[in-house]
Order: C-alpha cells, then structure tokens, then sequence
C-alpha cells in the first residue's frame, strides 16, 4: 500500500511498540533509515587524509549527539518518577465536581516525580534541601498537575523573590561555588527575608534530609478553590501521606551515601514488587471561616509561610495512590514530563495567593523554553480525555497533533462542539481578598509561632542538638559575621534558646532581636516602615 495514509498508521502507532524495542529487532541505519555496514565507518581522502563532508551518516551521529542535552529544569533539575494510579475511596463529590474525586472505585493514570531543588541535573540526591513532589493525574476531564513540596511552607510569600532567593541558592556568578563551601549569600537572603524562618527550622531540623522519596508526605502548600457542581467553592488545601511512614537522614549519614541514592531507592522498590503509596487527603476551609482564621489568628489563607491549623481544619482523606511501573526511557518519560499548577481540570481553582498565581504562569512559560512550544503534545504529556478534544492551537516545532483538516479557526461550516460550563462562572470566581496584598512584606510576630511550636513542642532534645549542628556547619563558611549576628536576631524570636546554642556553637554574638533591624526584603521589623 503506498497511500501516505497507509505510512501515517506505519509510522504513529510505534510509541508503545518502540518502548520494548530490543536491539535484536533493528538494522542498524542513519536517521533517514538507510541502513549502514558499521558505525565506526567514517569516509577520509585516503589512508590518513582529511574527512569528506558528504559522510551524510558521520555528520547525522555528530550532529544528533551535539544536540541530546535539552535545557535542565532551572531548579528542581535533579529528579525521579514513575508510573501509577490514583484510586477514589472516599468521594468528595459534595464539595468538588473533579472527576477525579468523584466515584468510589475509580482508577486515574498518573507519572510521579520527585526532585531535590537547588542542585544541578547531576547533583547529589541526599542534599539538605526541600524535595519536590510533583503528581500528573490524568483525568478524563483533562490532566491535572500537583506541583507540590515535601514541606507544607515555603521560604517566601511575595512572587518577586523568587528569582533572588533561587539565585541565592545555586552558584556564586563569581567563584562559582555553590553554599556547600561559601555559604554568604545563603545566609545573606535568609537574614534579611524573616518570613523565611519557618521553613529554615523545617530545612535545618531532621526533615531536611529525607531517606529517599518513599518515606516523606508532600504538601500543597498553597490554598486552592474547590468548586461543586452548584458553583458553590471552598478552599482546600491537599496533602499527600506516605503510607511507608517518614524516615530522614542525618548530615553524617548523608556522607555516606551514592549521590543517586533516592534514585535507586525508589526504582529496585518498584522493581521487587514494594509499590509505595501516599493517602490523598484535603483541609478544607468556607470563605467565611478564612475571614476568621485572619481576624483571631492572623493566619492568611494566602500566605504560603504559614499552615491551616491541624485540629481546627482537619484532613478530609479522598484517595490513594500507588507508584507501579518504573519508566522504561528516562528521558522520555521523565525528563520530558512537563508539571504546571495551570493544569486544573474543572472542580479545581487557584486562589489568590499570590506565589501561586505567579507559578501559572511561570511554568507553562518554561516549558516552551525547555522542551517546546508542542511540549504538551509529547506521549507522557498528552492529555488523556473521557472525549477526543480539539482547539485552534496549530504548527510550530514537532507538531505531532495538529489535527488533520479540521479548521484551525472557527468556522461555521464544520463547527467545534462545546461542553458547556458546569457551574455559574460569576460565583466561582467571586473573590475574597482579605489582606493578603497588603501585608506580604511585612514580619509580624505570628510570623515566628509556628517554628517556635517546632522547637519546642516537636524537636526533642537530641533532635535541637542535631538542628543546632546543621545550622552552626552551614555557617562555619559564611564570610560576612553580619548575615551570622543578623540569623541569630531571628532564631532569636523564635526561641532564645536557639540563639544562645548558637552564639556558643559559632562564638558570634547575634543582635538581641530583630525590632531595631533593617531588612532589604520586607518592612522594618515588626513596623511598617517601608522606606528602606
Ligand atoms: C519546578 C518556578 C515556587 C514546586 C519549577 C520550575 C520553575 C519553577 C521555572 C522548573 C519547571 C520545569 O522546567 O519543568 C517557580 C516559581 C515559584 C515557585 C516562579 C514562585 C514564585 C514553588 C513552590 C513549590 C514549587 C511554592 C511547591 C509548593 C516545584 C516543583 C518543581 C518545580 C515540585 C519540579 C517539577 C518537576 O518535577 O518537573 N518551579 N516555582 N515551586 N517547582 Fe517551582
């Protein structure tokens, strides 16, 4: 058959086939398929003479092999995953019409991966720092991503910062080292962006080295929208509980192991037959409730440094899911995969904290750099619908779905169908604002409750001497004593106790407290002095 219809079928229904390819089953050939005696075969004038440019199948192997690194993730590069299901076994229908939480019983393919942030692509895994969590739920309404941590908080709550706190984080532009051996910029953000202290004591404590990614929850962290089936809409926030338990790794322990240690951890797990699993569980919260949560307790539903307390918002468990198959192409599995917080079927909304918002568009932005305009097109990311689907989005580099003849604007003549919008957009989208805007470059004293509760009510004895250790080692290759005194001022208003273990540990004095300090990054102290 020589149809290009007949090549078309040839041609795309080899992923699945090329997944188990054996070399036993191919020719070896160039990349237009002409097949070739040997590849160490390279064409030359003579005996030892110069090259000849037309060795189409020397300039094809060079050329290919120049090209095989895309762009590493900019943060999050080095990671993890693999391949399961997510289970319903307790609907949640009354309060989200997700489909994927609606049916008891009901199974949703989803790619898992799991990263450390700072380092590079071949970094080690056993790193003091947080752990991204990342779930691909593919649901027939659509792909959903969980971009979530292995700490509930963040480092910052205003978007801005991002790019400074991160580049504080990774290599000096000058000496090129990263806070292993200088650690001054580290500790120069950290000491003048307070609100970053809770997940310093969550970094520092024993959570800061995870054993693996079997043994560690992930969290949300941010506060999204729940919307039912009559519009009306909650705030939730999800939590992912490893059903294996935690397990940590101490500094010294970390020393010891294989810089892939997570890697091979997770992947001979899988391997045997031992499928870890995390419990899906969410708080939830009424717009009202969250007006009250600010009014009693300051805690704003938007500010990604503080949690829902525990036993006023207790979980809500939905599900389960299990990691099964481990990718048989790394690359195209897993490097490939594309995770963004915009990928929300409908049920799911974002709320206004505004790190969240900025994420929606970050990612997608990203993406397009690191793997493509057709990123979305790739197998592990294509969407997997109850529906075929179709849009007006055509052509640009490897368009693999561009939708055959279908028009690319809306025409009348072969007119697209809709499905119409399950709930009243006007009450979706209505909006609390509380103060979130107004009070995210300020430290307020609330600020400093939540790792004080650490310290004091969770950290037993050994585990403080163990945080004290961390953080005095981190400092041990500081070259500015300010950043020390400065860190110490705000341990200090967590617990002073911290502060004097450390003046002992490092012998710098730190200031008595941060109520006369100024800060580049927020508002002066516990004032609102905004002139700096
Ligand atoms: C990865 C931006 C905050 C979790 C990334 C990537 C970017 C980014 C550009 C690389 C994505 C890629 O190349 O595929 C940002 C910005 C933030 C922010 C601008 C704040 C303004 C957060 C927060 C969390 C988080 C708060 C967790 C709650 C992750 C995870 C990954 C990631 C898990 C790795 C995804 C994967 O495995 O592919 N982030 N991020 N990020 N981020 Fe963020």
């Amino acid at each position: 058959d020589t149809s290009f219809a007949a090549h078309v079928q040839h041609q795309f229904s080899s992923y699945e086939q090329d997944r188990q390819m054996s070399s036993k089953d191919v020719i070896y050939a160039t990349s237009n398929g002409a097949a070739m005696p040997h590849p160490y075969e390279t064409q030359r004038v003579g005996e030892n003479g110069p090259l000849l440019l037309q060795d189409f199948h020397l300039v094809d192997l060079l050329s290919h092999f120049d090209r095989e690194r895309i762009p590493e993730r900019v943060v999050h590069a080095k990671g993890s995953g693999a391949h399961g299901f997510f289970e319903c076994t307790d609907p949640m229908s009354d309060i989200t019409l997700a489909d994927v939480f609606a049916t008891k019983g009901k199974r949703c393919p989803i790619t898992v991966r799991f990263s450390t942030v700072g380092g590079e692509s071949g970094s080690h895994d056993c790193a003091r720092d947080p752990r991204g969590f990342s779930v691909k739920f593919r649901t027939e309404d659509g792909n959903w991503d969980m971009v979530a941590n292995n700490t509930p908080v963040f480092f910052l709550r205003d978007p801005a910062k991002f790019p400074h706190f991160i580049h504080t984080q990774k290599r000096d532009p000058s000496t090129h080292l990263t806070h292993a051996d200088d650690s001054t910029m580290f500790w120069d953000y950290l000491s003048n962006n307070p609100e970053s202290i809770h997940q310093v004591m969550i970094l520092m404590g024993d959570r800061g080295i995870p054993d693996g990614y079997r043994f560690m929850h992930g969290y949300a962290g941010h506060t999204m929208k729940l919307v039912n089936k009559d519009g009306d809409w909650v705030y939730g926030q999800m939590h992912m509980k490893s059903m294996q338990g935690t397990k940590y790794i101490t500094q010294e322990d970390s020393a010891n192991k294989s810089a892939d240690y997570s890697q091979k951890d997770l992947y001979e797990a899988i391997q045997r037959g031992e499928y870890p699993k995390w419990s899906v569980e969410w708080q939830t919260m009424t717009p009202k409730q969250a007006e009250e949560l600010w009014e009693t307790q300051k805690i704003n539903v938007f500010d990604l440094t503080h949690v829902w307390p525990q036993d006023q918002f207790p979980r809500r468990k939905v599900g389960e899911f299990t990691l099964n198959e481990n990718a048989i192409n790394y690359f195209a599995e897993i490097e490939q995969i594309a995770f963004n917080p915009s990928h929300m079927p409908p049920g799911l909304e974002p709320s206004s904290d505004p790190v969240l918002q900025s994420r929606l568009f970050s990612y997608p932005d990203t993406h397009r750099h690191r793997i493509g305009v057709n990123y979305q097109q790739l197998p592990v990311n294509a969407a997997r619908t109850g529906y075929k689907f179709g849009n007006f989005q055509r052509d640009g580099q490897m368009a693999f779905y561009n939708q055959g003849a279908r028009p690319n604007y809306l025409s009348s003549i072969d007119p697209i169908k809709f499905r119409t919008r399950s709930t009243d957009l006007d009450k979706t989208h209505g909006h609390f604002i509380g103060e979130a805007v107004t009070f995210l470059s300020e430290i307020r004293p609330e600020d400093f409750n939540a790792p004080r509760a650490l310290w004091q009510k969770v950290f037993d004895e050994p585990a403080r001497e163990r945080f004290i250790n961390n953080v005095a080692g981190k400092m041990e290759v500081c070259k500015e004593k300010e950043f020390i005194k400065r860190q110490i001022a705000i341990f200090r208003e967590v617990d002073n106790d911290i502060a004097v273990r450390l003046e002992k540990a490092t012998g710098i004095k730190g200031y008595d407290g941060i109520a006369n300090m100024k800060f580049n990054g927020t508002h002066n102290g516990f004032a609102k002095d905004a002139s700096l």
